[in-house]
Order: C-alpha cells, then structure tokens, then sequence
C-alpha cells in the first residue's frame, strides 16, 4: 500500500471522511504537504484525547497531605549561606542552564505577538518581557562570571517572529552564542465530534501541546543532548510572562542539593484561602500541585501550629530540574487536558468559519504534572513582592498594569 492509500485507510478507520474529501480536492504540492502532515499524526491517540473530553472526572480515592516548605525569609543565616554557597558553585563552574518556555498563545492577554515580545510600560521607556528576563540572567552571569546557556522554547506558531525579534534586538546584549531557540510539539484540534479541524492552508489546524511538552521537546530538538555535552547538571525551567521572575536563585539551587532532591521549585504564599491558584500537596505519597477546583473547601481554609495555611504554596512556574530528572521525564507520556476554545476552520463548502462560542478541544500537558513521577521535591517558598509579577490578562489582576506596578516597587528598594 503506498503512503496515499496508507492515510485514506486511517481517516476512513477514524471517521475523517471530510479530510477524505478534501485530499481528493486537493491536488499537487498541496496535497502531498497535507499527506505529509497525516502521515505524522496519531490518530489512536486523539481519539482517545477526544474520548476523554466525554468521560466523567474520575473521582478516584486520593490521598492529599500537606507538603513540606522552607520560608526563605525564616531560614537561618547559616543555613541560607549554606544553601547560597551550594547553589553559587554550581552556576559558576558552568553547570547551570536556563529554559524558558515561551511557546504559549496569551490568548488572555490578546497581544498579537509572541509573548516575549509585549512590551511592559516601565520607566516610560518600557521594556520587553524578553528584555526583562536577558536582564536578569545577565546579572547573574556577571554575579557568578560565568555565562548560563539560555534555551527559548517557542511554537510553530511564533518561533519565527521570536527569532527576528531577538536578532532585531541582538539578543538584548546576552551572547548570541549560548542563546538556543528550540520548537514545542502540536497536536491537532478536534471539533465536538472529534473531527479534525481544517486551516485556511488546508493543513490540518494543529496546536501547541502544552507547557509540558517542555520535557519531550528538549529531547526531541537535541537540546538534551546539547546540555550534556555542556556538561549541565542542573536546569530551571521557567515561563516568559513573570516580570520578577529569579532564574538564578542560588538559595533554590543550594537547598536542592542539600536536600539531595532532583526537582525544587519556588512557591509564593495564596494571598487568601480562596484564591484561585494551584497549590503543592502530595497526592499518593507523591509532590503534586492541585487546581483550586479539586482542592476541598475545608482543606483551603486548613492551618497548621503556626497558623500558616497547610495548602498554601502556589505554584509561580518556577521550577529546577537535575538533568537526569529531564531525561527521565521526556520519556514518560505526561496526561493531557484539554480546553474547550474558539478556533476557525475551513468547512466542506470551503468557506471559512469564524466561531463565536468554544467548538473545540485543545489538548494540553503542563509542566506541573511531571513532579508526579518523583518522591520528593524541595519547595522554597519566596515572596510575592520580589518573585511574582505575572503578565496573564489585558486587564485587572495579573495584567500588564498590575506587574508594571510591582516591577518598578521591586526596582526601587533595591
Ligand atoms: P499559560 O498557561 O499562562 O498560557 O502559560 P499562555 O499561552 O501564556 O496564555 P493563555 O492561557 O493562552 O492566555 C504559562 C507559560 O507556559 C508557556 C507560556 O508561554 C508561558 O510562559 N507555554 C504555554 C508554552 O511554552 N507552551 C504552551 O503550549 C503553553
């Protein structure tokens, strides 16, 4: 059978008589892509993807315990300058590396562009989120003379315009050469009846696969392999829309080891029980962050001895790995969720759709669901005023006016 016969088989198998009808439409350069595409799609597991949609949430008989935490505030002068001599070693014999994940859409946020590229109006001048993170690895790299590789993850979908747009900005000053763009995975989007959804391009319509697909995409791209030719031993992974985010705290770093841990991340404090964040437990003897939505009413409002809430450590998408944590990670297939969400598509008669409400499935990974195959993990909580500024939405909390705010608060008591 050859490849054309091969993927009519499968879309007849899986019920996509409407991408049939299209590849028989379809002639020359435009076909042989969109067969290229087929080839490259598991349709096994969409339809399993599009089956959950349907599935009830399994209640199953989980056990949530609360998870233990440092203050870094509380931490004691010895023990922090343990920690930050620890963590400082690391960074300056060269065996620190950076990622950040910067391949999501913003829909929320509704800038056109990259992420990266929205600039944040601080100090009249402005400055880009990319700028804001190559400032503070560069800090560090003067702190701890060394030069922290830095990986970009991007999308399909943006990788070209980050590129440009860091050349265009010569890499904010940091050194082009240990600045390495790699590309996330996609899957396709499916409508309410698990059909796939057709672009303009008369591709498939494909989306990026989610935060977690960090983990198998640095496998995927060579920058594993890349790391380890580097002689990289450990590597924070953090998200592109934090204005405060620390992608060199050495006390992070130093109470990893000292732990003797292979993940750690940084937590800052719910601002009340009920805020809608998620937060570290264990779940089954295993770090986990569950979604407000899971959490028990009761068990938000729970506090210890000290009066601390016992679930309060949200997780701010600040996170360090060991390399061999990466490496076992990118081979475990992590869950997917999925979104209901708006997307276009081209319909039989050609025409285009422009949807109002959700019409499809997106499936989503997020990095977050990785810390599930570790027993243990080190949690530093920080603070909201010196690590957390997110930019999510155009307006109100956690939008550009909100981290502009804390930004220039943080600048001025330095
Ligand atoms: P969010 O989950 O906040 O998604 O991403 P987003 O795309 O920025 O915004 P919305 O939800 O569409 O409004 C958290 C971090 O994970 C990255 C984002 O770029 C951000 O740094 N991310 C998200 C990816 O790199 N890839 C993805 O597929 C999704």
């Amino acid at each position: 059978m050859d490849k054309t016969q091969n993927v009519m088989e499968l879309l007849k198998v899986y019920n996509q008589e409407h991408v049939i009808n299209l590849l028989e439409k379809l002639k020359g350069n435009k076909k042989e892509e969109l067969i290229e595409q087929l080839i490259k799609i598991d349709f096994h597991q969409i339809k399993e993807l599009y089956d959950n949609t349907k599935k009830e949430i399994e209640i199953k008989e989980n056990k949530i315990e609360e998870i233990s935490y440092l203050d870094k505030a509380k931490l004691k002068y010895e023990q922090r300058e343990e920690f930050d001599a620890l963590g400082e070693d690391i960074i300056r014999k060269g065996q620190y590396a950076v990622v950040t994940m910067a391949g999501g859409q913003g829909t929320r946020l509704g800038y056109p562009g990259p992420k990266g590229t929205f600039k944040l109006d601080v100090y009249g001048k402005g400055k880009y989120l990319f700028e804001i993170l190559a400032e503070n690895l560069k800090e560090a790299n003067k702190k701890y003379d060394t030069t922290i590789p830095w990986y970009i993850m991007t999308s399909k979908e943006n990788n070209d315009e980050t590129e440009a747009f860091l050349k265009k900005n010569n890499y904010f000053g940091y050194d082009e050469e240990n600045v390495m763009l790699f590309m996330q995975g996609e899957l396709p989007l499916v409508d309410t009846e698990g059909k796939l959804l057709i672009g303009k391009d008369m591709k498939i319509k494909e989306a990026s696969d989610g935060n977690g697909g960090v983990f198998s995409s640095l496998r995927a791209t060579g920058m594993l392999a890349n790391m380890k030719e580097r002689n990289i031993k450990w590597i924070f992974i953090g998200g592109v829309d934090n204005a405060l985010l620390k992608m060199a705290d050495v006390t992070l770093l130093g109470m990893a080891i000292k732990k003797e841990v292979q993940i750690a991340s940084k937590s800052v404090v719910k601002a009340n029980p009920q805020e809608r964040v998620g937060v570290f437990c264990k779940m089954n003897g295993h770090p986990k962050v569950i979604e407000y939505s899971e959490l028990p009413e009761k068990m938000a409002e729970e506090v210890d001895s000290s009066g601390e809430l016992k679930y309060g450590e949200s997780h701010i998408m600040c996170n360090l790995f060991t390399i061999d944590a990466i490496e076992k990670v990118s081979k475990e297939p992590l869950m997917y969720h999925s979104a209901f969400k708006k997307n276009s598509y081209i319909d039989e008669e050609g025409k285009e759709i422009i949807p109002e409400e959700p019409n499809s499935y997106k499936f989503e990974s997020f990095i977050f669901d990785a810390f599930e195959f570790f027993d243990d993990i080190a949690i530093l909580r920080g603070k909201r005023e010196d690590d957390f500024a997110p930019v999510k939405n155009k307006d109100g909390v956690d939008s550009p006016k909100t981290a502009k705010e804390l930004y220039e608060k943080y600048w001025e008591r330095q």
